[in-house]
């Protein structure tokens, strides 16, 4: 029997629930000692003075590390394409730009003394005012950026035109905050030096090789003398795909004091030591036909960033690929520098902002034209990218429209706002669609066919704690012809065969697909082997003629078997290596445009008297490719909703005009769901196999299932009480 498409549970499994998986901070190595950082209270001017000498004196203390004596790190320009979370490195001068930022590091025997440390330290400032970020002002502060990933701004056809001269015109504002990672386990780092000065970096990251790479730029080392390993994340959301000054501070602090350092990242500290989401500004407009056949669409996107980089937040990037328009389609971004920390990707970056905008829009124009939200968008799908003009792969929108309205019982809705009740609850329902970019990325594996029948996965990927361990034994249990019970796993150590970040829900359809190529490959060397190795069971026979299930290699229409444990054995050999590249970097310009879909369907109950929204039932139908492991999957989709709840009704974070700081830095402060926010979650998948995403048949799934999550609530938010919000989240007041 196949292992893909089995619900397999998690191969890890076992070793979370009983503490077994050593996390980067639960490491101790001989010698470890603890750093803690002290960091800024102001997010503009310079520090005067740092008086050290308390803390040089306080029990435990091994070094306090300011800007006058951290060792020198190698500047590097901004560019979104190196692993860089900021550009800005901590301790090498004594200007701050942002409230947060690390203006000592106290290392110590344990992360108590280091942390006790640092409150004696006494910082003098000469403090500015900062700049903070104004959403009423967004549009006329911001600036074009000279940095950019992707283009900043789209246009085909005359979309102001089309506007203008529509039937129907729709222009409203978007506005979303600030928002923050906060995955359960917070970053750390651990930093040990040998004798032949090899950095060995245990660290909490979503790609190691990455990591690497920044760190050997920035330290002045080659590839060679680091080692950078994570064999287990607690989640990471985006912050971890990038490296941060903390990582660099532990690294060098290693080497001062010559110990191994842990350097974990108080739950506080998350929200300034590493990047954010950052706020959006978003105009949308949308011109129809009375029938609501769009005929233009305009996105425009401003966000914040440091006043050192450009991070783009590509939100209006949706707005290029999901709708047909006749007229046309015009998009663009700018920025806004001010003093905070660099943004960077979170849970579904550019999609699940720029969706927001998009699909309340249509929404405001299914009520405009009286067309049914679904329909409404059954009406304007496209069989072609309208930006590309190539045809898509595969595009399920259609079913999953339709097939998340049935499971739904979207039939039942009645239109009106107000007009469907429970008892003295007024219930909303709403639709919102979604695509996301499927991102290829080149992957190397290696597979090691052992003499006892066993077989090793090895690859420089991460399971984030989504089930890529499962998966990838999944896969290469079968493309051996084993069972998953003889496969082991290792992700997470740059000593392994390189591969790309866990990054754009990517892993399944390229690191896995690179797995999946190592074991054809293993397989092929034993097939061979059988055929013309030593006492040749096969000989004379030909290898497509082969077969193998359970470890058994058979030839067909004979009685003739042996397993890959005899084989080894006959040849004298201790195992068989397969080794997997691949590379599908030319295909992103290929033929087809790539993406995969979603239809979320929502409904709220709300107390109008109080303002307080509940949310129901969700239903959420998704075109992801083939399912590798529909239980996997299930969490997936289902733990995207729960982010997409999070910032349709909870996740805002505030900051404090006057201070420059973000003031809700905990869970207390920054709301995240509970179990108590969330009902039945019910996920679909239009099973398909994609041959152009990915070997697997597989496209990304994972953040496609945080998209239009908060479209689909404000939406039915809207269907329940006749008001539409435009700023998340969708607090009491708003309601009031
Ligand atoms: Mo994800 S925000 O692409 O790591």
């Amino acid at each position: 029997m196949n292992a893909v498409g089995q619900p397999i549970s998690r191969v890890d499994g076992r070793l979370k629930v009983t503490g077994d998986a050593r996390y980067t901070a639960d490491i101790r190595l001989e010698g470890i000692v603890h750093a803690a950082i002290v960091y800024s209270t102001i997010a503009n001017g310079r520090t005067v003075s740092i008086d050290t000498a308390a803390a040089e004196n306080a029990p435990g203390v091994l070094a306090v590390l300011t800007h006058k004596n951290m060792p020198r790190m190698n500047a590097l320009p901004w560019s979104h394409l190196r692993p860089q979370g900021q550009t800005y490195l901590p301790l090498q001068d004594d200007q701050i730009h942002y409230a947060g930022q690390p203006v000592a590091l106290v290392v110590a025997a344990t992360l108590d003394l280091a942390a006790f440390a640092g409150t004696l330290l006494k910082v003098e400032y000469e403090a500015r005012p900062p700049v903070v970020f104004d959403p009423r002002t967004a549009k006329e502060d911001a600036i074009e950026p000279s940095q950019r990933m992707w283009p900043l701004s789209s246009s085909i056809g005359d979309a102001n035109k089309a506007i203008a001269g529509a039937a129907v015109k729709i222009e409203q504002t978007y506005t979303m905050p600030d928002r923050h990672h906060n995955p359960m386990e917070p970053h750390a780092s651990l930093a040990v030096w040998d004798d032949n000065g090899t950095l060995t970096l245990y660290d909490s990251t979503q790609m190691v090789v990455g990591t690497r790479k920044l760190v050997s730029l920035v330290l002045g080392l080659t590839d060679e003398k680091i080692n950078v390993v994570c064999e287990f994340l607690g989640g990471g959301f985006g912050g971890k795909s990038w490296s941060w000054p903390h990582t660099l501070l532990a690294a060098l602090a290693a080497k001062v004091v010559n110990r191994p350092v842990c350097l974990p990242l108080s739950r506080a500290q998350m929200y300034s030591m590493v990047g954010h989401q950052a706020a959006t500004v978003q105009t949308i407009a949308l011109g129809a036909d009375r029938d609501g056949t769009l005929t233009g669409i305009r996105h425009d996107s401003v966000n914040p960033t440091s006043v050192f980089d450009d991070y783009v937040e590509y939100a209006a990037m949706a707005s290029r690929h999901l709708w047909r328009a006749s007229g046309g389609i015009a998009t663009s971004h700018k920025l806004v520098h001010v003093n905070r920390n660099s943004p960077v990707v979170l849970r579904a970056p550019m999609e699940a902002q720029g969706h927001f905008a998009l699909e309340c829009g249509m929404d405001e124009l299914a009520y405009a034209t009286g067309v049914d939200p679904v329909e409404l968008r059954l009406r304007n799908d496209a069989d072609t990218d309208p930006y590309s003009g190539r045809p898509f792969s595969t595009r399920a929108l259609r079913e999953c429209l339709t097939r998340g309205a049935a499971r739904f019982g979207w039939d039942k809705r009645t239109p009106e706002p107000r007009s469907m009740r429970d008892g003295r609850f007024i219930i909303g329902q709403g639709v919102a669609a979604a695509i996301y970019t499927h991102w290829r990325w080149p992957g190397k594996a290696r597979v090691t066919l052992n003499r006892d029948g066993s077989a090793l996965v090895e690859a420089a990927a991460h399971d984030i704690g989504t089930g890529t361990y499962t998966i990838m034994t999944q896969v290469a249990a079968d493309a051996l012809g084993l069972t998953p019970n003889k496969l082991a796993v290792r992700l997470g150590d740059t000593r392994l065969p390189e591969s790309h970040p866990a990054s754009g829900s990517a892993t399944t359809a390229n690191a896995t697909a690179a797995v999946m190529l190592a074991a054809q490959a293993a397989r092929e060397k034993a097939v061979e082997l059988a055929l013309t190795g030593r006492d040749a069971p096969f000989a004379g026979a030909a290898a497509n003629d082969v077969t193998v299930a359970d470890g058994r290699l058979a030839l067909k229409k004979t009685n003739l078997s042996i397993t890959y444990a005899e084989l080894l054995a006959r040849n004298g050999l201790a195992n068989l290596v397969g080794d997997g590249d691949y590379n599908p970097i030319e295909e992103v310009s290929g033929p087809k445009a790539i993406f995969s879909f979603s239809a979320v369907f929502a409904e709220v109950r709300i107390d109008h008297d109080l303002g307080l929204v509940r949310l129901n039932r969700v239903v959420g139908a998704y075109d992801a490719g083939r399912i590798i492991n529909p239980k996997t999957a299930r969490s997936q989709a289902i733990g995207g909703i729960i982010w997409g709840t999070g910032q349709a009704l909870l996740e805002q974070s505030e900051t404090d005009p006057t201070s420059g700081q973000f003031i809700n830095r905990n869970y207390s402060g920054y709301l995240v769901p509970t179990n108590a926010d969330i009902p039945e979650l019910d996920v679909l998948f239009v099973d398909g196999f994609d041959e152009e995403a990915s070997p697997l048949g597989a496209k990304g799934l994972g953040e496609l299932s945080a998209v239009s999550v908060a479209p689909a609530i404000t939406n039915a938010v809207y269907h329940a009480t006749g008001t539409r919000v435009r700023d998340l989240p969708i607090t009491i007041e708003k309601l009031l």
